[in-house]
This record gives C-alpha cells, structure tokens and sequence, in this order.
C-alpha cells in the first residue's frame, strides 16, 4: 500500500521524505490556506521533493473552468493529480481531464454509489473521507471495503486513497482490506512509527547493558 502525507507543510514533507517512505502528498484548500501560501508555488515546490502523484484541487465550481484551471496546474510538473470535487460538473471534469492523459483524483467521496461514478469517469484515484464518514455517525472502513469490493467485480483501474484518517489503525485496516493508498495527516504518520512497548524494551535494554557494564 503506498502512503501519502496529507498536507502542504514543507518542512514536514521533507522531514518525512527523508525517510523514504513518502509515496505522493495530498492538498487541499484548507491546507494550502493555512500555510498562507499561493498554490502553484507551494504544489511546484512540493512536487520538487516528492516525485509521486501531488494532488491539487480545483477551486472553481463550473466543469469548463474546472477543466481550465486541471490543464494549468497539470503543467506545473509531470506528477501533479488533479483534484475535482465529487459533483455533477466535478464528474464532467474529471472525465474530460482523464481522456486528455491527466492525472485525476476525485475528492469528497461519502458513498459507494459516488465511489462508482468516480471509476467510471476514468479518474486515476478516489478519494472516500473515511473520518469525516464516521464523524456523521457512519462507518467509514465500511465504506472502504464496499469499494474495494465494486473495484474488484468490474476490474476498475480507479487506485482508492484512503483520506481523513484519524488514527493508525485506519491505517493497518486500509492495508489489511486492500487499499492501494492511504493519504495520512503528519500526527497520525507520527504515530505509525511508535508502540510504548517499543520505547519500554529499548529502555530496558539500556539499562540492562549499563548495569552489566558496572559490574
Ligand atoms: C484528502 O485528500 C483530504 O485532504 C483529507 O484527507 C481531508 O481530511 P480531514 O477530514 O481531516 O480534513
């Protein structure tokens, strides 16, 4: 399963891609917004250091300037992902962008039935919010393996990205169902690295050796 960081903070993108376990990055408005940074010189200088898909979403709510503004933001480098809302003129988009060889992530995915239009509009990837899902009294792994489910019964090339996660776990199940993408806020990336039982053994290992080197 690859792992996409979800955020628009470089300083983290690069402390993580240091790591080499960053497969592509996911923005979005609020993201993007809350660096107080313009799009195209922080997706062009995300897309420096991450050579995987950088999804960045439309902002327009018309199909033709939804297609306008997707052709733009393609240019910008040879791995950027368009991201188009889940509606009517965001479908219409996505199709007319796909057929043109461009990359497309359809975002705000709630349901199953929208997860199929997604595919059937020929999009690189989906994106279901799997924490706002459960936040709305759903479930939102459920979600996940209903689609994997219909991806699967009609060979769909569609890659799902697992998005608004909100815990490791949603991460360990994405995997265990299949996913081929989970997109993780930095925290919760964080946290994949850690057990307490972990930190305790390393301790006790530790004090173990100096005790025996006292002696
Ligand atoms: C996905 O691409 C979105 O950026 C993201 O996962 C939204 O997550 P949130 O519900 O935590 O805002």
């Amino acid at each position: 399963m690859k792992l996409f960081l979800d955020t628009a903070d470089l300083v983290i993108i690069q402390k993580y891609a240091a790591w080499g376990l960053v497969d592509g990055v996911t923005t979005n408005p609020s993201l993007i917004a809350k660096e107080g940074m313009d799009l195209e010189k922080r997706v062009k200088e995300i897309a420096s250091i991450i050579h995987g898909p950088i999804s960045a979403e439309v902002l327009s709510t018309e199909a033709k300037d939804m297609i306008e503004e997707g052709r733009r933001y393609a240019k910008w480098a040879s791995n950027i992902c368009i991201k188009c809302p889940m509606t009517p003129n965001g479908l219409l988009a996505a199709q007319t962008l796909s057929k043109e060889g461009i990359a497309v992530n359809v975002t705000l995915v709630f349901s199953a039935a929208q997860a199929l239009l997604a595919a059937k509009a020929g999009a690189a990837f989906v994106s279901p919010f799997v924490g706002r899902v459960d936040d709305a009294g759903q479930d939102g792994m459920e979600l996940i393996s209903e689609i994997i489910e219909i991806y699967k019964n009609y060979q769909f090339k569609t890659e799902i990205i697992v998005a608004s996660i909100r815990s490791p776990r949603q991460v360990a199940l994405s995997a265990i169902m299949g996913a081929h993408v989970c997109t993780i806020p930095p925290d919760i990336y964080g946290k994949l690295f850690r057990h307490p039982l972990t930190d305790q053994g390393i301790k006790k290992f530790l004090d173990d050796w100096s005790k025996a080197k006292k002696k």
